[in-house]
């Protein structure tokens, strides 16, 4: 059965992903949106300035809710009943994307909150499907090859407390297979628009960008052959609404996996060539291309910076800390399953080189998002 003639639950649709999805179900016939947006939300405008640019097909209704009220979805008990009896499809993007919060503020939204979006997924009599996002990086500090059927860290630990906070909901979704249709979508890296560049979520590679601009990433841990595994906003919104429509379950990997992915070494030249080619004028302030080190060289150069009191340098080492441990555990997200329901529909995540300057420009000429561009 098609999201075409259903009722869709959109949780998140102010964010990166959610928003991708809500532009491609507004303008689906004989469909409604119920999103739901968090109440207090600085970002509601933008649903409507959405709604404005597309004329939209399908009927759009925004409810304020809260993901960390549990099973009420911070609704009140007569909507929640009527959005229960019309829901046909759920697609939850809402969450932390944070790597700096404390793991119990972490959990409340990843793991509290799709708990809430199950229990209600339960009371709802029609529902098709379940979509859910998750990430890659429950894989957390292993390394090599991490398979759609792999779950969690195996032991191994977390660079930063989103990624146990998706692993942690992973287990509880898990559990939900046995009795839910659920989709269970781990993202890897969502870089911007392939076409245009457009990032609709700044994110940790949107962040190391500006500090490579800023000459404030001198040192990366990890190995320069190893696999960087981003993908667009639109290969992503598209290929999860194919396997929605689809009514595909299970877990899927939407990555750009061994195919399309880039070395390290590849993308941090493509950054300071990039940044060259659109801001002829950086190459003047002589910032050199970011060291690819090892994890012990890595944490000598952290612990310089830390007792050094640049407060500059020290803040930018200690953000990139929270993600680029990351790269110190090379891993290889396999696709298997995700290509083969993809073959045919002409979705397919595109090689991360080629769309990847024009994100690269997106960042300069928005100035990383404070300017319209
Ligand atoms: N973007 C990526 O690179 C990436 C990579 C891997 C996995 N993912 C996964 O994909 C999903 C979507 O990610 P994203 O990048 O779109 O995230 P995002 O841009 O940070 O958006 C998060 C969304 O959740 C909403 N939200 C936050 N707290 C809420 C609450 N208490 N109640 C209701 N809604 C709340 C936010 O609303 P406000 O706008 O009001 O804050 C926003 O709409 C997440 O599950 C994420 O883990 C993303």
């Amino acid at each position: 059965m098609s999201v075409k003639s259903s009722s869709v639950l959109l949780t998140g649709a102010t964010g990166a992903v959610g928003s991708e999805l809500l532009r491609r179900l507004a303008a689906r016939k004989e469909t409604t949106v119920n999103a739901l947006v968090r109440r207090g939300s600085t970002r509601q405008p933008d649903i409507a300035g959405i709604l404005r640019d597309l004329e939209p097909v399908a009927r759009v209704v925004v409810l304020e809710g809260e993901l960390r009220d549990g099973p009420t979805l911070g609704l009140a008990e007569a909507d929640l009943n009527a959005l229960a009896r019309e829901t046909t499809h759920i697609v939850h993007c809402g969450g932390s994307t944070s790597f700096t919060l404390p793991l119990s503020e972490a959990r409340a939204l990843n793991v509290c909150g799709t708990r809430a979006i199950l229990d209600f997924a339960r009371r709802c009599d029609n529902l098709q499907c379940v979509a859910l996002f998750s990430t890659v990086y429950v894989s957390g500090k292993r390394s090599g090859g991490f398979s759609e059927d792999d779950f969690g860290d195996a032991g191994m630990g977390f660079v930063n407390s989103y990624e146990q906070s998706k692993a942690e909901m992973e287990e509880i979704v898990r559990n939900a297979m046995h009795d839910l249709p659920v989709l269970l979508l781990r993202l890897s890296t969502v870089a911007g628009d392939s076409n245009t560049g457009m990032v609709r979520g700044f994110n940790a590679i949107h962040h190391a960008i500006r500090l490579v601009y800023n000459g404030l990433a001198p040192m990366i841990p990890g190995d320069p052959d190893e696999c960087v595994d981003i993908v667009s906003s639109d290969f992503v919104a598209d290929a999860a609404l194919h396997l929605i429509d689809h009514g595909d379950t299970g877990v899927f990997h939407l990555a750009s996996g061994a195919e399309s992915s880039s070395s390290l070494a590849d993308l941090i030249g493509a950054t300071v060539d990039s940044l060259v080619r659109f801001r002829p004028a950086w190459r003047k302030r002589a910032i050199e291309k970011p060291l690819i080190v090892d994890l012990d060289t890595y944490d000598l150069f952290v612990r310089s910076v830390e007792e050094a009191g640049n407060e500059v340098m020290r803040d930018a080492t200690r953000s990139i800390s929270t993600f680029a441990y990351q790269l110190a555990h090379p891993k290889l997200f396999d696709t298997a399953r995700t290509r083969a329901a993809l073959d045919g529909s002409r979705i397919a995540p595109g090689r991360a080189l080629e769309f990847y300057p024009r994100v690269v420009k997106y960042c300069l000429d928005s100035s990383w998002g404070t300017r319209p561009c």
